[in-house]
């Protein structure tokens, strides 16, 4: 059986190529539901609806643990799927985040955090309650970032700069020690963000996901023993354009050759 990463659009295939190349004997599906994204301004219902649609689709297609490489769809709908739908609809099956491994470093290393994440992401409370979990001392300042995801998703870098430098503006203020991307499409912004504020320390979730990755497989045998080792990957997306196909060149350097699917029920 096969690994499944998921996330809104593109952005996730930063952390899924990098999940690829940490643990390259597995079979993968990377999926971008690329029809509906940004997921990032829409209500928590709509978010656990499409994420839950993702999750089934990519169980029926043959995964045993899908990593949601999405941090909305992580704060929004992880622990409801994994408390509720999979032991009622796939138990034995496995859905893991990206939002968990990077506010764990985080409180273990800042102590005034700054969070950069999608208005939904900061709405739901899940960065200040997951940092606070592990470690109730740091401060913790959010900035929603609306625009960055249609940018990055549109191609639009040249213009960001000084929207980031704007969104940027109230964790410099608060004298944050710690940036946290919060958003996996944001992993593209990473020299940007750090020559806004040289002095902090910048988390970004493909630095962690693949080792975190590695660990839970190396303490789950139940899950390691029955994933296939054909070293495949397939990618798909909802919508697939020729725009979304050069920009994936562009982000991540390599060819792809992507699929199109309807996962909608
Ligand atoms: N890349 C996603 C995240 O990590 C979602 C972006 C969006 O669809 O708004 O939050």
């Amino acid at each position: 059986m096969k690994i499944g990463i998921f996330d809104s659009g593109l952005g996730g295939l930063g952390v899924g190529l990098r999940i690829m190349d940490a643990l390259p004997q597995y079979d993968y599906v990377y999926l971008g539901d690329t029809l509906r994204v940004p997921y990032g301004n829409r209500s928590q219902e709509s978010i656990y609806r499409f994420t839950q649609e993702a999750v089934d689709y990519l169980f029926e297609r043959g995964c045993l643990l899908v990593v949601l490489a999405c941090n909305t769809a992580s704060a929004e709908a992880l622990r409801t799927i994994q408390q509720e739908h999979l032991p009622a609809h796939h138990p034995g099956k496995k859905v893991l985040g990206v939002l968990i491994p990077a506010a764990e470093l985080a409180a273990s290393t800042g102590r005034r955090i700054g969070v950069l994440a999608t208005a939904s992401s900061v709405r739901s409370g899940a960065w200040p309650r997951e940092i606070h979990r592990v470690n109730p001392e740091p401060h913790v300042f959010q900035q929603s970032a609306p625009l960055l995801v249609p940018l990055v998703e549109n191609d639009g870098f040249k213009w960001i700069e000084p929207i980031l430098r704007e969104y940027m503006q109230p964790l410099l203020a608060a004298q944050v020690d710690t940036i946290v991307l919060g958003c996996t499409h944001y992993l593209y912004l990473k020299a940007m963000a750090q020559k806004i504020s040289p002095g902090s320390k910048i988390i970004s979730p493909e630095e962690l996901v693949p080792d975190c990755l590695a660990d839970y497989l190396s303490r789950h045998d139940e899950i390691r023993t029955r994933l296939t080792t054909g070293r495949s990957s397939e990618f798909l997306l909802t919508d697939v354009t020729e725009g979304y196909v050069a920009l994936a060149r562009r982000l991540t350097g390599r060819e792809i050759e992507f699929c199109q699917v309807d996962i909608c029920k």
